[in-house]
């Protein structure tokens, strides 16, 4: 395992890159954010990034990023959790909703490494009680390992109190090596009977069927094909049509595919949701790799999570003595 200085953060901590690499693939984490970088299948670029720390520490579309301590987003970021009311920070949604674990999330620590094999490497974060006010010291670890399917992450946490948790990685997929092209004519399945339905702040609110909708993915068709005159995906979808599969030597439900002339995505998961964005909001002005001025629809979010402000269900608490644990492959094959 390759591993390097990627730069220095104000204060001094080193952020390490880390390459993984089998005959396929080849994968790039840092430890900031517990960004993957770049992952490479059959030589081609699969996800959007930064040849520099400056660069990541610029964005805040959350490239490539761990996200947590609670992703998506949670109503005017408030729950309240045996009893007790949190008011979590409010820094999206023109200050009404809490997005993506706030605004120093899992994406803008610095992760520590606390194990590296030949083809995988364990990043870990502690979030402290009361850190963006959640609730309970959290550990987390989040495994990036290389397979011959492609990339598996792993995570698991745990909790000294009670506390909500939803982790995912938000990295952006495109299929023709990253060049700024249009995803708009990759033919996508999605596994998914019905989606959320979301209010004005984007929060779920019903959990209607796809059927007959622009959101049915479960025959394959091109992202681009119903979108006259709608903004782009930017939903939650409940994978309930998944198919059993077998990725990267586990046994793990593959629930969506995305693919073009060159590559093929599959992406296998054990949540029980994903959120399907096409990048709508991308920075113009924070080029990523090779001087590429990110414009909507030229990359493809599939984050696999629960469902979106699960916490004002009163689901998705971690309580001291469980573990969270999520795993997620992202598999590609050469067309
Ligand atoms: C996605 C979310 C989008 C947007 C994006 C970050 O996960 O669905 O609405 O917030 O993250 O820019």
């Amino acid at each position: 395992m390759e591993q390097k200085l990627f730069g220095t953060l104000t204060g001094g901590s080193p952020v390490w890159e880390f390459v993984l690499e089998n005959q396929n693939f080849r994968v790039e984490v840092i430890t900031y954010g517990g960004i993957l970088k770049r992952y490479q299948a059959f030589g081609m670029d699969t996800v959007t990034g930064f040849d520099t720390l400056e660069g990541y520490l610029r964005d805040d579309t959350y490239q490539g990023a761990l996200v947590g301590r609670v992703a998506n987003r949670i109503k005017n970021g408030h729950f309240v959790l045996d009893g007790k009311g949190y008011q979590l920070a409010l820094n999206s949604g023109e200050g009404r909703v809490h997005l993506h674990g706030g605004f120093m999330g899992f994406s803008r620590k610095n992760w520590e490494v606390v194990n590296i094999l030949d083809n995988a490497v364990t990043l870990r974060t502690v979030s402290q009680d009361g850190d963006q006010h959640y609730p309970g010291t959290l550990t987390c670890d989040v495994t990036y390992s290389l397979g011959p399917d492609g990339l598996t992450i792993d995570y698991r946490a745990e909790t000294d109190a009670p506390t909500p948790v939803n982790l995912t990685n938000h990295a952006y997929f495109n299929l023709d090596g990253c060049k700024g092209d249009s995803i708009l004519d990759y033919v996508l399945w999605l596994g998914a009977n019905r989606y959320s339905a979301v209010d004005e702040d984007v929060i779920p609110c019903d959990d209607p069927r796809v059927d007959g909708t622009i959101f049915d993915f479960r025959t394959p068709h091109t992202i681009g094909k119903y979108m006259e005159g709608f903004a782009g995906y930017d939903h939650n979808y409940f994978l309930d049509a998944s198919i059993p599969s077998h990725a990267n030597g586990m046994d793990i439900p593959l629930v969506a595919t995305m693919e073009n002339d060159k590559l093929k995505l599959s992406v296998y998961t054990d949540q029980p949701c994903i959120q399907l964005y096409i990048g709508n909001f991308l920075d113009r002005n924070n080029p990523t790799r090779g001087g590429i001025k990110q414009a909507p629809h030229t990359t493809v979010c599939l984050e696999a999570q629960i469902l979106p402000d699960s916490v004002n269900r009163g689901k998705g608490i971690l309580r001291p003595g469980e573990i969270y644990r999520q795993t997620t492959v992202y598999g590609f094959t050469k067309k």
